[in-house]
């Protein structure tokens, strides 16, 4: 536990790269499958993630991105991008259960009270309510990619400045009713990189936690 805390007082949102340090392949397996792990309302995983490696699609990405973040993405390792479902419906839900049908070994009907629930959740919320809650849940994505980066110490940085209709352009999201969320750069700090000096700023445990 000690060095889980001391992860996450060694991470801060990097903000230079140093180009010439790349995420090994091996890492980088290790933080797909910790995203994979990730926790998600009622197990849907109503999301996709895209792993950006070459060059070309940096490139392209980079001049959606706002001031900072250009660089950011250009001399990082890899960059995520975290894509919520589009007006979520049956069609997930169903493909999920069939999903634990498998896994779990079990017949279809023996799930089908949890089926239910999720359709009738889903069926309560308006269009924008299900996308924000899709885009609520790659967010609890994001923070699992940041905090197991922390632990492999690998730099990352979140990032919401970027133009969400731009990537989903440029990545092809619309025509797979996806939608850029938000996106996280991984890497290692450039020595040049001040941020990495700052002391943290976070509320004292007294303000942020009420204990009831
Ligand atoms: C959802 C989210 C979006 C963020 N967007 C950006 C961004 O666009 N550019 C950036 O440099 N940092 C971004 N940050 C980093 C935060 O500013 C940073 O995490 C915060 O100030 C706390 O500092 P620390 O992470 O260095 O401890 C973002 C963080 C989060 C969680």
């Amino acid at each position: 536990m000690k060095e889980y805390i001391e992860s996450l007082n060694w991470r801060y949102a990097a903000k230079k790269y140093d180009a010439a340090k790349k995420v090994s392949k091996e890492d980088l397996e290790t933080l797909k499958q910790a995203v994979r792990l990730s926790v998600s309302s009622v197990g849907l995983q109503p999301y996709k993630v895209f792993v950006v490696e070459s060059d070309e699609m940096r490139n392209k990405l980079k001049t959606a991105a706002g001031g900072n973040n250009q660089n950011i993405i250009a001399d990082s390792s890899y960059l995520f991008v975290f894509a919520n479902e589009l007006n979520v419906n049956d069609t997930h839900v169903d493909k999920y259960i069939s999903t634990i049908s498998q896994v779990r070994d079990v017949a279809p009907e023996a799930v089908k009270g949890f089926s239910d629930y999720i359709s009738g959740y889903l069926a309560s919320l308006t269009e924008e309510q299900k996308n924000i809650w899709t885009a609520k849940q790659s967010y609890i994505a994001l923070s699992t990619l940041i905090n197991t980066a922390a632990l492999l110490r690998i730099d990352a940085t979140p990032m919401e400045g970027f133009d969400a209709q731009e990537f989903n352009k440029i990545l092809g999201l619309d025509e797979l009713g996806l939608n850029a969320a938000v996106i996280a750069a991984v890497g290692y700090r450039h020595e040049e990189d001040a941020m990495q000096h700052a002391v943290k700023v976070r509320k004292p445990l007294e303000e942020l936690f009420v204990t009831v």
